[in-house]
């Protein structure tokens, strides 16, 4: 018997049942989950607003890595472990990530194939169940900006689990970011290459100092006035949110979100190259804390903080 968390209505309170986990059919796998990644995204889908005709109870967690234990009648082969291609996905025992999936936060789930992959033996379990989301998140927010060699971004929220990302990605393209963070965050954005600034009044001249040949491009991941500000005053496509406001759309920025499905299209599109980046080593997810899974509650409040200090994850 498996166990995983639900709400049995919309705005919570989240439960713990038991729970036969069905067979895969064609298709399908089965994992053996050895972390879920928490996200923001988990509790903010619980919001009836998201979707008032989504069935009850609502499943929970969005990404999750662990080891296949079935593999359904005629399902294909996942594609190859990017760091392993001589050892396929898809053989029970197979080191694997999900996402994008429904009801993650669980010690077995049944998922289409299509959404798992090879777990890259670079990362842990708990960073390799936070890897996607983010990432391709982050990788979105450069596509739809247009980020180029040479060129200096702003990013609101650098050390937040996406905007960590956003720096690894940008870094690798070669634009240079200035991001903004709590001062005791400061040395990890430099860390990953980043001119740290903090948020808060005096922004923009904190900024400017720090890059008086401009900005070319701002990528928002916090939705605060200061950083909608500061998006407002980019060109046309060069700027993007990924916390969508009334202010946000008064300001006239983009906002994107994997609900919608171009943004779906590309995140799908751009896992397998994530993967890749991380079995070279080239792209890292900062765990700072793990819970096992019967502490999801916990875990919750501590991502709902807005300062979680890097990605968490339950282990079942
Ligand atoms: N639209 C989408 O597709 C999408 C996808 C993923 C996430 N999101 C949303 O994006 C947001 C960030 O997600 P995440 O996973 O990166 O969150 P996270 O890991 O919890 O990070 C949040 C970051 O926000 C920063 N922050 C908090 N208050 C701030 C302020 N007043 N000014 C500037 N920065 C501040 C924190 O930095 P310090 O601790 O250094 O202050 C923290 O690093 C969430 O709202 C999430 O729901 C949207």
């Amino acid at each position: 018997m498996a166990v995983r968390w639900i709400a049995p209505q919309f705005g919570g309170p989240l439960v713990l049942v038991e729970t036969d986990v069905p067979p895969p059919g064609p298709g399908e796998v089965t994992i053996d989950v050895r972390a879920a990644g928490v996200n923001p995204a988990d509790y903010k889908h619980l919001d009836a607003a998201r979707g008032p005709d989504r069935p009850l109870p609502l499943p929970i967690g969005f990404e999750v890595a662990g080891v296949l234990s079935a593999v359904g009648p005629g399902t294909p082969d996942a594609p190859d472990a990017p760091d392993a291609p001589d050892a396929p996905v898809g053989s029970v025992g197979d080191e694997v990530v999900a996402f994008r999936i429904s009801g993650g936060y669980a010690s077995q789930v049944t998922v289409p194939a299509k959404d798992v992959f090879g777990k890259p033996a670079a990362l842990d379990f708990p960073a390799a169940a936070n890897l996607l989301l983010a990432g391709t998140t982050a990788a979105e927010t450069l596509h739809v900006t247009g980020v180029a060699a040479g060129e200096t971004i702003l990013v609101h929220g650098a050390s937040g689990a996406v905007g960590v990302s956003v720096l690894q990605q940008a870094r690798l393209l070669g634009a240079t970011v200035i991001g903004t963070a709590s001062p005791h965050n400061f040395q990890l954005l430099r860390d990953f290459g980043a001119v740290p600034v903090a948020h808060g009044p005096g922004l923009e001249d904190r900024v400017a100092a720090a890059a008086p040949q401009g900005i070319d491009a701002v990528i928002d991941t916090v939705g605060t006035d200061d950083a909608i500000a500061s998006a407002h005053a980019m060109p046309s496509g060069r700027s993007v949110t990924i916390v969508a406001s009334e202010a946000s759309m008064a300001a006239g920025i983009p906002a994107i979100g994997g609900n919608q499905p171009a943004s779906a299209a590309f995140r799908d599109g751009v896992r397998a190259r994530l993967l890749s980046l991380a079995a070279a080593g080239q792209l890292v997810v900062p765990v700072a804390r793990t819970f096992p899974l019967t502490e999801a509650l916990a875990a919750l409040d501590l991502v709902r903080t807005g300062h979680p200090g890097g990605k968490v994850a339950l282990i079942p």
